[in-house]
């Protein structure tokens, strides 16, 4: 994960790129603690995230709101100085917060672009076409441009856009830049400066064999940062610093699940390997057909042969296949590769099962990062208090 830190951070030859990390892949105090070493910032897109952050120490200045839909808490938190740039999501969000800083306080604002730009990736995770749900559209860029021209509380800092995750491609990148840039130049028509343009994340990581190849992150964004670069200077623009936002270039190969095997079942024409996990902590197989590589943790001795591994739920939970040693034995372990990003951020307690503990590995050490649910954990929420007359006017102590 430093590593690919310090990859990324230095991509850009002409001026210091600005990193934020994506908490939405994997967030605990713990870990962004560890993050708050590199000169980097966070994206949060909810309270949890943000709190998660604040008890971590990372500094206000660092972070950067998300959503797609905000609460009037989050609104009031990045008003009241909790984060150093919030990302405007839409008109009516802008409208809301226009109010809360007519009543005094004050923000730094990224307006979030829709730009109708297709990644072309998975349907679940796209979001920067058109027909998506994300972003300030085209017909609404104008009246944005001119509620921030006219409320000094809200400072204009620049303009992002986010097109999609798992892109293997630096094509969607500068196209999002170029129109970014076109943006940028409108905006100082309405008397705006842009100061940053961020693309978002959603650089493609490979996790198994049969994946799309490798994908040269730091070229794409070497090659985009030179064209912002010139196309500010053609426009003459002041100059504008780039951004951007991994979440999984940043922790998905940091991250290895380590699996006990519970079951091996030969029937059919399959060898099934049952482990002790499953959709409940890694719910991408089963939502985006998401696939890893597997290998044993003893060496194996003897022939291999293809399994079909098998989270331990009451679903068809298939993981992917693998080939592993043909005297594998429940009780033994197994090592998925490459699933830092989206997975225990993603898990829940499907069956009730407690989500893992998650442990840390670096510089010759070893750390929590969170620690195994027990049941009561899981049960904690179960603790309701007493049914209440639904005329008594009264809430139940659960709302
Ligand atoms: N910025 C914004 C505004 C985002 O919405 C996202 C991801 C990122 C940055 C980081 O994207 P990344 O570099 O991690 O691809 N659950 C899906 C991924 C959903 C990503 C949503 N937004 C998965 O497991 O593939």
């Amino acid at each position: 994960m430093d590593a690919a830190i310090l990859r990324l951070a230095s991509s850009c030859s002409r001026a210091p790129l600005d990193v934020s990390y994506a908490a939405k892949a994997f967030a605990t105090i713990e870990f962004l603690r560890h993050l708050r070493r590199h000169p980097i910032g966070v994206d949060v897109c909810s309270m949890g995230e943000l709190v998660t952050a604040e008890r971590a120490g990372i500094s206000a200045q660092r972070l950067t709101l998300h959503g797609a839909g905000k609460t009037d808490d989050e609104l009031r938190a990045a008003c009241d100085g909790r984060v150093g740039f919030i990302a405007v999501d839409g008109l009516e969000e802008l409208r809301r917060l226009d109010a809360l800083a007519r009543d005094g306080c004050g923000a730094r604002i990224l307006l979030r672009l829709n730009l109708g730009i297709d990644a072309r990736t998975h349907a679940f995770v796209r979001t920067g076409g058109d027909d998506t749900k994300f972003g300030i559209p085209a017909r609404d860029e104008a009246a944005a441009l001119a509620i921030l021209r006219d409320c000094p509380q809200l400072h204009f800092a620049g303009l992002h856009a986010h097109v999609g995750s798992q892109i293997f491609d630096a094509e969607p990148y500068v196209e999002t830049a170029a129109a970014l840039m076109d943006a940028a130049v409108r905006a100082v028509r309405a008397e705006l400066v842009a100061e940053r343009v961020v693309i978002g994340g959603g650089f493609g990581v490979a996790t198994s064999f049969d994946s799309r190849g490798s994908f040269d992150v730091s070229a794409a964004i070497g090659a985009v940062d030179r064209y912002v670069a010139q196309r500010a200077r053609e426009a003459e623009l002041a100059p504008i610093r780039l951004g951007i936002e991994p979440g999984r270039a940043i922790v998905a190969e940091a991250g290895t699940t380590l699996y006990r095997v519970l079951a091996i079942k030969r029937q059919s024409q399959r060898t099934f390997v049952v482990v002790d996990g499953g959709i409940a902590e890694n719910p991408r197989p089963a939502l985006y057909g998401a696939r890893y590589e597997v290998v044993t943790v003893a060496p194996s001795a003897g022939d291999e042969v293809e399994v079909t591994l098998c989270g331990r739920s009451c679903e068809n939970d298939e993981l992917g296949t693998a080939r592993l040693a043909q005297n594998l034995r429940s009780g033994d372990l197994l090592a998925m590769r490459a699933t830092g990003a989206y997975t225990y951020s993603m898990a829940g307690n499907y069956n009730r099962f407690p989500r893992p503990a998650v442990v840390g590995v670096a510089g010759g050490l070893h750390w929590p990062l969170a620690r195994r649910e027990s049941i009561d954990d899981v049960l904690a929420s179960d603790d309701v208090g007493e049914p209440v007359e639904l005329e008594s006017g009264r809430r139940p102590a659960a709302f």
